[in-house]
């Protein structure tokens, strides 16, 4: 069952009802300023982090779902209701919600009124713009109330939650132009150098600054008194709950619109300019934003622009085939949702409240990789800034606080899986722009730049680290943990409360892992091209002679007879082994082992591979091991303790499932690797979003497994590795346009019946204009012409892994029309 459908050309998800199964969202902000909005009109608003400095209030666990937003009323007469339905839930007689690119409408009527709400936030402000257009359908006059209601957050979003003791007595507003512009200014007399507002481009009725004023000490947003009642208090809030909230009173001959914007912004003043009189604020750049948005011209061309911005970003790569479902995926929804990922890591979600992690290490040196080819230059900082926070030995903290860049304490470092990711997303950025430069950056330490090495040097200590922290089988140690969060082999961890992330010691001589062998041999080989390019072939040469051990150790003491092992714990037995009770196969080894080129020639791969059909499949996705653990043991700790079926215990992980294609396409078998990709693929599952639940144009971190009662349903959509991994699986993979340090590769591995596709790819200044015959092949390319000219292929290997068609790169040539055919 659908509740909407996609709109490709308006490049939009259109919700037909609002009653979806979760609320579905989208983000809004693509530099500093972000909100989430839901089809309801559900959110909240904040300025560079999620947790510091927050705008507007969310209550989690909220009940019903989702029910604090950024809000406007229609008072009718006696019916009062929403242009977004929540959270009066007056029931609509249309109602239609349009998610697009960082911008979305909602269209409503009840009564012959209609409301059209577009929310945005423009390209160069830090604001969020709405701009609410009524019109009056009926064929005679109509008068009617517009009031609208946000509730401020006390900016630290944790303690907003939970110090009520000081937070009652704080909050601080003024109001300007009897009630149009309403500044919220807590802490600003102390600490803060920042306020609100919230503003609209006319004349009000009424206003309300107090919460308890306008909605009635007992009532939620649901149940305004004010709204009741047709008329504002005019109150000013003084400590509590300050809000904003205005009334304006409408009359509308028949047939007549009237549009009115709202300006939800976050104004920071110099230091020394924070005054205009005692006590009451600068509003000099406050009035200026809000001018830019005084009239309907002016929002309509941000929008314009905000358009233009993305319909450039996704021109980079861009896809005609004959699969509707992949080309709007590809063309529109994984990339934008790459962005967002790039934007937001793991903080602000409907599931990750934007209070607690802030970005992962290896979680955004994943995401670079969806990213890097719309926008380098910020993946470039977002690599230094990475960077910065490992420690010398290679290691790194394993998250870091956006709004000041350092290293988290609270959970320290000690996942031995992050050092590898630095090299992978340095080596992506690189084959995507060519620019070395990045490798003689000089980068701190832990943020001391007197302790300071270059980019390269990082990579180094990266590499060094799995080199030199191995255990009694030669495979990499697994520290704390790696990319499986819950496989804590050194924690022990015997009471409720105690995290599994940070609970024993970070380090212990003998838990290894066979899937950071995987990693160090994908890796490893990339340093190594690293250290070629630079000329520095000695280092290249130590380096592939320590992929080579650690190769071996993965196809000997990784290896299971059918499959890769996972790991070996404390004890030194194996996990994920025949040998296992519970958990005998992992999906993580299978898939980055072979799609490192593990076990291919020793035809190992072709068996594990194998094995994950026979074992892990299942029509949603591939789960993440089986059998499901149904005791907890005390030697794995968290993968133990969810209950079977559900997250790293036998959920349906998306994020590993296109490593699973990825290894597919490196085995040339195109019908499974297409397979797996259109299980997990949303536009694939939108026919059943009844079962899956979350929203049907992006990625969810997981869906339920076999063995859990709803098999199948999603949960904690939007931030997630998937983002990522699935782009890189179906543009560089599948669809088969890999960048090399030397330039693009073509090298696609399809379903049967694919049929022939074409590609743009805009690329180190050039335009590549792609054209694939199938030619009844699965992979392989045996013809390639570019601007007309044949190319020899016998040298022409692109990696060892994908050995790919390299077109060849010509100075000053800025078009390459390029004909490949496959066979
Ligand atoms: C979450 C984490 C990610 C981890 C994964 C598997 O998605 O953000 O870092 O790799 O879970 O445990
Ligand atoms: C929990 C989750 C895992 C996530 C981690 C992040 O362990 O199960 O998916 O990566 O928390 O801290």
């Amino acid at each position: 069952m659908k509740y909407g459908y996609f709109d490709d050309a308006a490049l939009e998800y259109v919700i037909t009802t609002p009653k979806t199964p979760l609320p579905w969202i989208n983000y809004l902000g693509n530099k500093e300023f972000f909100s989430l909005i839901s089809n309801t009109c559900g959110g909240y608003t904040f300025y560079k982090d999620a947790k510091l400095l927050r705008l507007t209030r969310y209550r989690y666990n909220n009940v019903p779902y989702d029910n604090n937003g950024k809000y406007f009323f229609i008072k009718d007469g006696d019916t009062v209701w929403n242009p977004g339905w929540q959270p009066v839930k007056t029931a609509l007689d249309s109602y239609e919600c349009r998610h697009g690119l960082g911008y979305s409408t909602f269209t409503a009527s009840k009564k012959d009124i209609q409301t059209r709400v577009l929310t945005f936030v423009p390209m160069e402000d830090n604001c969020e713009v709405s701009k609410v257009t009524i019109t009056n359908n009926r064929s005679t006059d109509a008068e009617i109330q517009l009031f609208s209601y946000v509730e401020w957050c006390l900016w630290n979003a944790d303690d907003d939650m939970k110090n009520f003791q000081r937070n009652l007595s704080t909050g601080e507003v003024e109001v300007t132009g009897g009630g149009s512009v309403i500044y919220h200014k807590t802490e600003y007399r102390e600490r803060r150098n920042h306020y609100a507002i919230y503003g609209v481009n006319t004349a009000v009725d009424g206003f309300d600054t107090s919460r308890d004023a306008f909605l009635g000490a007992y009532n939620g947003p649901d149940s305004p008194d004010a709204v009741a009642a047709g008329a504002c208090t005019n109150s000013i809030a003084s400590g509590w709950s300050p809000i904003a909230a205005h009334q304006i009173n409408v009359k509308l001959a028949a047939g007549e619109s009237k549009t009115f914007i709202f300006t939800l912004g976050y104004i920071e003043n110099p230091e020394d300019q924070k005054w205009e009189a005692p006590s009451v604020v600068n509003k000099k750049p406050a009035e200026a934003m809000l001018a830019k948005y005084q009239d309907e011209a002016s929002v309509d061309k941000a929008l314009e622009e905000l358009k233009a911005y993305w319909k450039d970003l996704l021109s980079i790569y861009h896809v005609k085939s004959s699969n509707e479902k992949v080309d709007r995926m590809v063309n529109i929804w994984n990339q934008y949702q790459c962005m967002v990922t790039f934007n937001m890591s793991r903080s602000a979600s409907y599931y990750e409240s934007g209070i607690g992690r802030g970005m992962g290490f290896r979680d955004s040196c994943q995401d670079l990789l969806g990213f890097v080819h719309l926008i380098p230059d910020r993946a470039r900082q977002r690599i230094i800034d990475i960077a910065s926070t490992q420690f010398q030995d290679g290691s790194a903290y394993h998250q870091y606080q956006p709004l000041t860049k350092k290293g988290n304490s609270d959970i320290g470092s000690g996942f031995n899986d992050d050092p590898l990711w630095l090299i992978a997303g340095t080596s992506a950025y690189i084959r995507e722009t060519g620019d070395l430069s990045i490798l003689e950056e000089m980068v701190p330490f832990d943020n001391d730049m007197s302790v300071a090495k270059t980019l390269m040097g990082h990579l180094k200590c990266s590499f060094d680290f799995t080199a030199t922290h191995k255990g009694p089988h030669g495979l990499p140690l697994i520290g704390r943990a790696d990319w499986n969060d819950c496989l804590n082999l050194n924690c022990f961890s015997e009471h409720p409360g105690e995290s599994f992330q940070t609970f024993g010691p970070s380090e212990g001589p003998v838990a290894e892992s066979v899937f950071i062998a995987g990693m160090f041999v994908k890796y490893g080989e990339e340093y190594a091209q690293l250290c070629d390019l630079t000329g520095d072939h000695a280092e290249a040469e130590r380096a592939r002679a320590e992929v080579k051990k650690v190769y071996d150790a993965a196809t000997t003491a990784g290896w299971d007879g059918e499959w890769f092992v996972r790991a070996y714990d404390a004890n030194s037995n194996k996990v994920g082994s025949k040998e296992c009770e519970e958990g005998q196969i992992y999906i993580e080894p299978q898939g980055f082992c072979v799609l490192a080129g593990i076990g291919v020639k020793e035809g190992l791969a072709e068996k594990a591979l194998k094995s994950v059909e026979e074992r892990l499949d299942t029509k949603y996705g591939v789960m993440i091991l089986q059998p499901a653990y149904t005791k907890y043991h005390l030697e794995l700790g968290e993968v133990s303790s969810y209950p079977p079926g559900y997250k790293e215990n036998a959920g349906i992980f998306c994020h590993n499932n296109p490593w699973v294609s990825i290894a597919e396409t490196v085995l040339g078998h195109g019908d499974r690797a297409f397979e797996i990709y259109k299980k997990t693929c949303p536009a694939y599952v939108e026919e059943i979003s009844e079962i899956h639940c979350t929203e049907p144009y992006v990625y969810s971190q997981m869906v339920a497994g076999r063995d859990a009662k709803f098999h199948g349903q999603g949960k904690n959509s939007w931030l997630t590795g998937t983002a990522a991994w699935t782009f890189v699986n179906v543009s560089q993979y599948i669809l088969g346009v890999y960048p090399t340090h030397n330039g693009l590769s073509i090298n696609p591995c399809i379903p049967e019946g694919f049929g022939d596709f074409e590609i743009t790819r805009k690329y180190r200044g050039a335009t590549y204009n792609i054209s694939v015959k199938q030619n009844g092949a699965q992979k392989g390319i045996s013809k390639l012409i570019v601007n007309g000219k044949d190319i020899d292929l016998s040298g022409a290997k692109a990696d060892v892994v994908s050995g790919g068609a390299l077109i060849p790169y010509e100075e000053g040539v800025t078009e390459y029309k390029v004909e490949a055919i496959m066979g």
